[in-house]
């Protein structure tokens, strides 16, 4: 009998489901939330009620497109945490609630090993996937650590950020220049056609693995605030010098700390993960990196970058193998680390 997991995605503000039989993804269905565009950021009470809207339509239609029904299910993972925790609670009730309707398994997986996992996300039977013990660099709009996995059942943090996320850096950044919600893709796509060595913004000094992105944040906000007194276009006259100077020092930050960590630990295989690692300037600096080191980088498909179900099913779907289920009783939570 065919072994089928469904996952369910619901921390922030996309709400996806996805299917995978035998280890094999057979659907990934993302709804994505626009309502907070307007608000230049996610608002928590609209998130969780636009996921009560999507979380219906968007499980039929993964159960639709991996051509299978309920009761074809074999147990059911969801994310429990970290996120918003009104998000959060959409996701965890449904899949409690359709677990106890199928009389199967129900599985709670972290959103982080969700995205240090997902690439043993399968398409075909022939995709390739990391060797244990990997690094896996994991950067998002909450998140920045080096994780070093051992097996998708212990992970250990080695760095992590003291204060902002890359992501966050990136956002931020984005919105004192006028940028749509999230900016990291704006910054991406204007960095494109910019001078990257024309500013020069502060990177911490921290001994050890561990990040710090608020003092780039306050440098860049300094060098605008002086610049503007002086000129009030500096903004619309720089704007795209700004974006490549300010992404290539996040690049930098990031890859200091993680080429130290492959030093370090002498592991063969280093995957990025998180939706910075969407992140054109990353993605070639890792390539690079690792190509300078000898060890294989594993840089995901930009669609398993941003938050999906896929991950969270693959997560499940290990756990699952172990006979790992979860407790009914088991509230969502917020905040955690790996
Ligand atoms: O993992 P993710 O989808 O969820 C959260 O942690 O919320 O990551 C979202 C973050 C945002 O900060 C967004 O600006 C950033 O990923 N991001 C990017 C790019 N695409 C998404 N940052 C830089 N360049 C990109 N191409």
């Amino acid at each position: 009998m065919r072994e089928i997991i469904l996952g369910i995605e619901s921390s922030c503000d996309d709400t996806s489901a996805a299917v995978i039989a035998d280890g094999i993804l057979l659907s990934n269905v993302i709804a994505s939330q626009s309502v907070h565009e307007a608000y230049g950021g996610v608002v928590p009470e609209l998130a969780s009620r636009m996921h009560q809207h999507n979380i219906v339509p968007t499980v039929s239609e993964a159960l639709r497109q991996a051509g299978i029904t309920p009761s074809d299910l074999s147990a059911i993972a969801y994310t429990r945490g970290p996120g918003l925790l009104g998000s959060l609670h959409v996701g965890t009730s449904f899949a409690k609630g359709m677990a106890i309707g199928l009389d199967i398994p129900l599985i709670d997986v972290n959103h982080l090993h969700g995205h240090v996992l997902s690439h043993f996300v399968k398409e075909t039977e022939n995709d390739a996937t990391p060797e244990f013990p990997y690094l896996c660099l994991l950067v998002s709009g909450g998140n920045s650590q080096i994780v070093l996995v051992n097996s998708p059942y212990e992970m250990e943090i080695l760095g992590q950020t003291i204060d902002d996320a890359a992501g966050e850096a990136f956002d931020k950044c984005a919105k004192v220049l006028g940028l749509p919600y999230p900016g990291g893709p704006h910054i991406d796509r204007l960095a494109k056609d910019g001078d990257s060595k024309k500013f020069k913004f502060s990177r911490p000094h921290l001994s050890g693995l561990d990040y710090s992105f608020s003092g780039l944040k306050t440098s860049f906000l300094y060098t605008l605030r002086d610049a503007l007194k002086e000129d009030p276009d500096f903004i619309e006259k720089n704007k795209a010098d700004l974006c490549a100077s300010l992404q290539a020092t996040v690049v930098r930050i990031l890859l200091d700390k993680l080429e130290l960590a492959v030093r370090q630990t002498g592991v063969k295989h280093v995957a990025i993960g998180g939706g910075v690692s969407a992140n054109s300037a990353v993605r070639d600096a890792v390539d690079n990196l690792c190509s300078r080191l000898g060890v294989k980088a594993w840089i995901p498909a930009r669609k398993f970058t941003t938050d999906n179900a896929a991950m969270v099913a693959m997560a499940g779907w290990f756990k699952y193998k172990n006979k790992e289920y979860s407790d009914l009783s088991l509230p969502p939570f917020a905040r955690t680390s790996i």
